[in-house]
């Protein structure tokens, strides 16, 4: 699984941060100038990490712990890697996908618990591949988690765990993005839906050349 003839974007951010609306921007515009993209998510992607996500992000709070999450969104990853992802790169395609490893990083390695080696080690093994481009959307965490719940997808496990949760999350992103400044960027994500777009696409077309 190390072939990659496409470009492989990620977007992360703490819940409700703007990440699909985004993608989603970035998908069409990609697509409107001829590029073929896909857009994909996690967790799921595929129909084995589709079964997994309803597993993760609904029900209690502390239906799982830390360590078995990290094996649960691993397990989805690596099904998703295998059916959607690889392939798609192997065909020249733009991969977009909302949320990846950095998520698992930073929600189980950082603010669930202190468990960033186990992260980085069991990705080396099982996963191995990072995207090129990370985008980090940095929000704030009371409007961002307001948002999020407005949505009313009962998909709200990791809202429960509370504001000081994703506060912890943000300062998880922030220190990711300093740490991976080789393909991650803090995008400031408390603009309009247009700016923001407009910041993404230009370290995109950057990147391309
Ligand atoms: P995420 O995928 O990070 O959880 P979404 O893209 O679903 O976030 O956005 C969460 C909510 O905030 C949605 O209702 C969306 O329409 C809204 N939203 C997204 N971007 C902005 C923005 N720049 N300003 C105001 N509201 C936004
Ligand atoms: P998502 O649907 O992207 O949530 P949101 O739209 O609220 O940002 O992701 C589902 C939840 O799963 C989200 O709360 C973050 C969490 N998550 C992890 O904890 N670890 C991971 O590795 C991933 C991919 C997601």
């Amino acid at each position: 699984m190390t072939s990659n003839k496409g470009l492989f974007i990620s977007f992360e951010g703490i819940d409700g941060s703007g990440k699909s609306t985004q993608s989603k921007i970035l998908t069409n515009t990609l697509i409107a100038a001829g590029k073929s993209v896909i857009q994909t998510r996690e967790p799921g992607g595929s129909d084995g990490a589709e079964l997994i996500r309803s597993l993760l992000v609904s029900g209690d709070k502390d239906r799982w712990s830390p360590e078995t999450e990290i094996l649960l969104f691993t397990a989805a990853r690596r099904d998703h890697l295998e059916k959607t992802i690889q392939p798609a790169l192997d065909n020249g395609q733009v991969v977009i996908c909302d949320r990846y490893v950095d998520s698992t990083r930073i929600y189980q390695g950082v603010a669930r618990a202190d468990l960033r080696d186990t992260v980085d080690e069991l990705h080396k093994i099982i996963i191995s591949k990072e995207p090129d481009l990370t985008f980090i959307i940095d929000t704030n965490p009371e409007k961002s988690l307001v948002r999020g719940l407005a949505r009313g997808t009962g998909e709200d496990r990791f809202e429960d765990f509370g504001l000081e949760f994703q506060k912890h999350l943000r300062e998880g992103f922030l220190k990711l993005s300093n740490d991976a400044s080789n393909r991650c960027h803090l995008i400031d994500g408390m603009r309009n839906r247009e700016d923001i777009a407009e910041s993404i696409l230009t370290i995109v077309i950057d990147y391309i050349g």
